[in-house]
């Protein structure tokens, strides 16, 4: 007998090639180097039936202190080609990343998902240069960060630039954005 596991659901982990230090400094510095949104742009995973379209990168940074973490939640938009995020510093035991199965609560009660075995949830370890591309839509967190030290990331939403006035006026834009919930329950905004 053969196994078919439908409909999987993909997203896109590598390495950027370029200096994460220098990533760094260019935030101390209040503007963030050029050379890290080329990188971004020029590994858009490929499609085998559209033409990587000209694109507009809307970012935000995450500084996730002691004690903070990320809610689950999602970037949902139907103007959105990817969602992502690259890791700057990460600290051992700052938080790993947990995407959820679109479809576990549908499915999570089921004897045949008991039966076969069945993770509703991934989490991935994020290292310093990584770079993780994934649908909008797909929900994730992040977990606590336990150490002493800031976690830092640049989270994004990659758009067709021919779609960017649709975006800016999606009424969740603002939304979409909150980050960084505080220990104790606050959560901060960065937009850009
Ligand atoms: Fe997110």
């Amino acid at each position: 007998m053969n196994r078919f596991d439908l409909f999987p659901t993909t997203l896109w982990m590598g390495m950027l090639d370029i200096d994460v230090s220098i990533v760094l400094e260019s935030i101390d510095d209040g503007i963030i180097c050029d050379d890290l949104f080329k990188e971004i742009k020029d590994n858009i995973p490929k499609s085998e039936v559209m033409d990587v379209p000209e694109t507009h990168i809307h970012y935000w940074i995450n500084f996730n202190r002691t004690g903070d973490f990320n809610r689950r939640h999602h970037h949902t938009d139907i103007t959105t080609l990817f969602s992502g995020v690259y890791y700057l510093k990460v600290p051992s035991d700052s938080g790993r990343i947990i995407f959820h199965d679109p479809r576990s609560r549908t499915i999570d009660a089921m004897m045949d998902t008991k039966y076969c075995g069945y993770e509703p949830e991934v989490s991935i370890d994020p290292q310093p240069g990584m770079i993780v591309y994934f649908p909008s839509w797909l929900e994730h967190e992040v977990e606590k960060n336990e150490s002493d030290e800031e976690r830092i990331s640049i989270a994004f939403n990659i758009t067709s630039v021919d779609e960017l006035d649709r975006y800016k006026d999606m009424e969740n834009f603002y939304d979409n954005n909150a980050i960084a919930t505080r220990p104790d329950g606050r959560t901060e905004f960065f937009i850009s």
